[in-house]
């Protein structure tokens, strides 16, 4: 999966990442903080953004926080412009993290309007910030090697029941940075794309999951979870060594590689899987 060598873009970067304000986003920004990078700090929550920032100045690192919702194409320009006056240049490496969990009820039942929350976070904050600050990073003329990481997740290759528009979504991702990894081929900008299984932080509670969901993904969340820091350090090193993807986890790198190989078995599986459950005791549909 090492697409080449690379110099280490998370070193002595000057780096954006959005939703930096929870989870996997702040632990981004602290470990880049701790590599020597300057960050600036973005997400739809400004004093949890701030938050990330004084957890990074209090140890002696360098980071601003700004408000911006990826949903909205005007705050992304306006993230970029107030990042690369922040930085007094062009930023070296974004990440495209922000993202909101849904889920509970099959397609037909679940409303639209959380289909379209969903999408316009999850997919088009990604988009928007690829399409805002690519031009940027291949214009820049630096030293420092130049990146960008989109966090996607297991679910963009899963087909997980009753979780469409976020398995949507994240595929729409895994496909962006493919896609982005290919144009930006021989550039010196790595693309890498991060699909984490369970990681533990706030997104289910953040989230609009039913009842019932939240429950059974607290639960595996709990026992099979990662660290957020973990998982950011992981996809940090990932992108240092050149590499498209960084699956931090052994069940989403054997998912993707089933998935790969057997695409019909693995869907029928999950399938029998998802009937086997219903037909449990205390679940109610
Ligand atoms: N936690 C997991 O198990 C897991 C697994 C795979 C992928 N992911 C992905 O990781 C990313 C980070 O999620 P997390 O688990 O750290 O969740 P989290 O809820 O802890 O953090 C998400 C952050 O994004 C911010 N945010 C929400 N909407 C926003 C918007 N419109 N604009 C800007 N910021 C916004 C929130 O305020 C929050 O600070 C998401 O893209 C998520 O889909 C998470």
């Amino acid at each position: 999966m090492i697409l080449g060598r690379s110099p280490k873009r998370s070193h002595g970067a000057s780096a954006v990442v959005t939703g930096a304000g929870s989870g996997i986003g702040a632990a981004f920004a602290i470990e880049l903080s701790r590599r020597g990078s300057a960050v600036v700090c973005s997400d739809i929550d400004d004093d949890a953004a701030r938050g990330t920032v004084e957890a990074i100045t209090g140890a002696g690192g360098r980071a601003t926080a700004v408000h911006c919702d990826v949903s909205a194409i005007d705050e992304v320009t306006a993230l970029a412009n107030t990042a690369q006056s922040w930085f007094g240049h062009p930023p070296t490496l974004v990440i495209n993290n922000a993202g909101v969990g849904a889920g509970g009820q099959p397609i037909g039942e679940m409303a639209l309007d959380d289909w379209t929350w969903t999408l316009g976070i999850n997919l088009w904050g990604p988009i928007h910030g690829c399409h805002v600050f690519t031009p940027i990073l291949r214009e820049a003329r630096s030293e420092q090697p130049r990146g960008i990481i989109n966090v996607a997740s297991a679910a963009s290759f899963g087909a997980a029941p009753e979780m469409a528009a976020y398995n949507v979504s994240k595929a729409g991702v895994l496909s962006l940075s493919e896609t982005l990894a290919a144009e930006l081929s021989g550039t010196g900008i790595g693309v890498t794309v991060l699909c984490p299984t369970f990681v533990k932080t706030n997104i289910v509670e953040s989230g609009r999951i039913t009842a019932q969901s939240s429950e059974a993904a607290n639960l595996l969340m709990r026992w099979t979870g990662l660290s957020a820091q973990r998982v950011a350090r992981d996809c940090l090193d990932t992108h240092d060594r050149g590499g498209l993807y960084c699956m931090p986890q052994l069940d989403a790198k054997i998912s993707w590689n089933i998935k790969r190989f057997a695409p019909e078995t693995f869907t029928r599986t999950i399938g029998l899987a998802f009937r086997a459950s219903a037909a449990l005791p205390g679940r109610s549909d």
